[in-house]
């Protein structure tokens, strides 16, 4: 199996919002260990991968490319379904350590020397199109990933290097919600739901997931939604210490135009549970995936 290649995490690109999300939404073994989160969820990404399939077979008519690169890989949770789809190179990207850490330990004894690993800014498109001349065919971006670098320029220059990974007609997968999770205007929303640890030596713990929401406008087709995390125990003490996090909420009209203005088309699928039985009867019977949930649209983008 291939080591983690960590590159240059100190680019200038990186903006200290984007590292101090990082460090402490992300790069936490404990929020990645609940078990209502997205980062081990196999049902769930053994679903979403079905839903790339899908898109791949209706757009170009065909099975699964060889290639795929995976920007904002995290956990690296597609992965092992992707190779079960014939997939034999597969190149993750992600700035957090720790969930590539983890995930190798979780999935890695499937890796062989077809799965490349970067800890690295999507936005260094150079350090990993070596993997595929001309560009992949195709890229997998999912867990509502694509509003994570919510400065204006960072998050032209993300939508800009996604575009730079993909070879001509190659294919952008990915979900978001855009703002149908925001609350309504000056409103904090606050929410707190009953959910399970898993620690290393397997033993569970019942904890509460405290998370608020509340939307900034930057005009009216844009935004910031702030979110604030916080776990705690049965007896109130401090699980996951509380801390803010961001999205940029970009919608509909705005979106379409940004995907043009880096050469690519984009195509509004609809919500994703139109396109999934899992996530139809997961919303239905326990509504407990959130963003991931109801809200979650699916987007197809085609490079020029
Ligand atoms: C919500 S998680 C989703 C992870 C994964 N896509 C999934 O579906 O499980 C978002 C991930 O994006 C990563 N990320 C955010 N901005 C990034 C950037 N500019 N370059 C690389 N990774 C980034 C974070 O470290 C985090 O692992």
């Amino acid at each position: 199996m291939k080591s983690i290649m960590i590159f240059d995490l100190d680019h200038k690109q990186l903006g200290a919002d984007l590292k101090t999300m990082i460090s402490r939404h992300y790069d936490n073994p404990l929020l990645m260990n609940l078990k209502g989160e997205i980062h081990f969820d196999m049902p769930l990404s053994k679903a979403e991968v079905d839903v790339v399939g899908n898109m791949w077979s209706i757009f170009n008519n065909n099975s699964l490319p060889k290639s795929v690169y995976i920007p904002c890989g995290g956990t690296m949770r597609h992965v092992p379904y992707l190779l079960q789809n014939g997939i034999t190179n597969a190149v993750v990207a992600d700035l957090s350590g720790m969930s590539l850490q983890m995930g190798r330990k979780r999935y890695g004894y499937l890796f062989k020397n077809n799965v490349s690993i970067y800890q690295a800014d999507i936005r260094d498109t150079h350090v990993f199109m070596g993997h595929c001349q001309g560009g992949f065919p195709l890229a997998i971006l999912m867990g509502n990933s694509l509003g994570d670098v919510t400065d204006e320029q960072g998050h032209m220059e993300f939508i800009g290097a996604l575009s730079d990974a993909l070879r001509p007609g190659g294919m952008l997968v990915f979900d978001y919600v855009s703002d149908g999770y925001n609350p309504l205007p000056g409103e904090t929303l606050d929410t707190t739901w009953p959910e399970v640890l898993i620690k290393d030596n397997g033993t569970k713990q019942h904890v509460f997931d405290r998370r608020t929401r509340t939307y900034q406008p930057i005009d009216d087709d844009s935004g910031i939604l702030h979110l604030t995390c916080e776990v705690r125990g049965h007896d109130q003490e401090v699980i996951v210490p509380h801390h803010p996090y961001t999205k940029r909420i970009v919608k509909l009209n705005l979106l379409t135009q940004q995907f043009a203005e880096v050469g690519m088309t984009l195509r509004h699928m609809g919500s994703i549970e139109n396109h999934s039985a899992y996530h139809r009867r997961r919303n239905e019977t326990t509504n407990d995936l959130g963003m991931m949930g109801k809200p979650n649209q699916l987007f197809v983008a085609i490079k020029n």
